[in-house]
Order: structure tokens, then C-alpha cells, then sequence
């Protein structure tokens, strides 16, 4: 086989492989909830207890300066991973966390005050504070970019279980990054409250986000 085709499928496996994990933990918390019918009204913390995704996290923010989950403390976090060169899936997402964003300033102001979102690279090499401050520019003012060492960028993607790898393009000096791609709703205790995917649309993340901190803030 051409040893460059080979590459590529063994890159696909393991995304796929990525996707799948996440995805079980996903598939667990549904069938949790269809045999508990109380399920439903407990909020999603609850049901995807033991997914171990999160975790406190120390980064670069766009002034260079250090910032951990202290800096939000009481806040919900609407969390997204990517690159600022991604072509097409980053961009998608993070508009659609700035739709989910814009509703909930109109709709619960209450709420979206006490929603951060945050865009962490997995491409630190190119996305230098200042690369990262000027992209989360261009969808929300209040989305925050942040960027690390690539140590600090390791650890950070090992605690929210994202992968991502390297990957030279043929022919050209540029490189792409591979990686997977899921919003994480995390509550004020750092704890994983919701998993969205690429499927998910606006509304439904909307209603989701705000279900599980109406839930979470309401005991
Ligand atoms: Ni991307």
C-alpha cells in the first residue's frame, strides 16, 4: 500500500477511535436515563458521572498572561478545541457557540452572564496568544481563546480526553491538525454537564445548556 494512503487510514482509525470513546460515554449516559424515567430532571452531571472529562487546567490567555479554571470561578463553561487555521469544522462550531451565546443574552441575560465560553488551540505552535486573541475576535466578544506551552496544551487535552495530531501536507511547507471536535458544558465545580456534537444544532444546544444550569443551579 502507498505508504501515504497508509497514513491517512491509520489517522482516520484513530479519530474514529477518539470519537468512539466519547461516543460510549455519550451512548452509557442515554441508557442510564431510559431506565431511570426520574433520569430526566437530574442533570446531566449526574447521568455522565464517571466519564472523568474536565479537570482544572493551568493556560496562556491572549495577554500572555496565566489563566486556570480559578479565573471563572461560579461560571459555567461552554469549552471548544481546535485550531485558528482549521478550514471549516472549528468555524462552524464556534459559530454556533456564539448562536447559543446571542439567544441566551436575549433570553436568559441571567444565564449568559454566567456562561464563559472558551476556545483552547491544540495547535500551540502556530496559535500564539496573540494568533488566538485576534481569531475569537471574529465570533464573540466575549469568547475567550487560549493557547499554552505544549506541555501545558498535552495536559489540558489528556484531562478533557480530546485528540489531535499533526499532519504535513503533501507537497507543501504547511501542516493541518486532525482533531476531535466536541463542545463540553462544564458546571462551576469543573464538573462535565453536557457533551455536544457536530450533529447537534443551535436549539438543541441552547435547550440543553439552558436545562442543565437551570438544573444544576436549582438543587
Ligand atoms: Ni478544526
Amino acid at each position: 500500500m502507498n505508504p501515504q494512503i497508509k497514513k491517512r487510514l491509520l489517522r482516520t482509525a484513530l479519530l474514529s477511535l477518539a470519537a468512539l470513546a466519547v461516543g460510549a460515554v455519550i451512548a452509557f449516559a442515554q441508557i442510564a436515563a431510559e431506565r431511570n424515567p426520574s433520569a430526566a430532571e437530574t442533570p446531566a452531571v449526574m447521568k455522565i458521572a464517571g466519564a472523568d472529562i474536565g479537570g482544572p487546567f493551568t493556560l496562556e490567555g491572549t495577554n500572555e498572561k496565566t489563566v486556570t479554571e480559578k479565573n471563572f470561578e461560579g461560571k459555567f463553561k461552554l469549552i471548544y478545541f481546535g485550531f485558528t487555521y482549521c478550514p471549516a469544522i472549528c468555524p462552524t462550531e464556534l459559530q454556533k457557540i456564539t448562536k447559543v451565546l446571542k439567544r441566551m443574552e436575549a433570553e436568559k441575560p441571567d444565564l449568559a452572564t454566567r456562561l464563559q465560553p472558551l476556545f483552547i488551540t491544540v495547535d500551540p505552535e502556530r496559535d500564539t496568544p496573540q494568533v488566538v486573541g485576534e481569531y475569537v475576535k471574529l465570533f464573540h466578544p466575549r469568547l475567550i481563546g487560549l493557547t499554552g506551552s505544549p506541555e501545558q496544551i498535552e495536559t489540558v487535552k489528556k484531562s478533557y480526553r480530546i485528540f489531535s495530531a499533526k499532519v504535513q501536507q503533501e507537497g507543501m511547507n504547511d501542516y493541518t491538525v486532525d482533531h476531535s471536535s466536541f463542545i463540553y458544558l462544564m458546571d462551576p465545580e469543573n464538573e462535565l454537564a453536557g457533551i455536544y456534537r457536530t450533529e447537534d444544532n443551535v436549539d438543541m444546544i441552547f435547550d440543553d445548556v439552558r436545562k442543565q444550569m437551570i438544573a444544576i443551579d436549582t438543587p
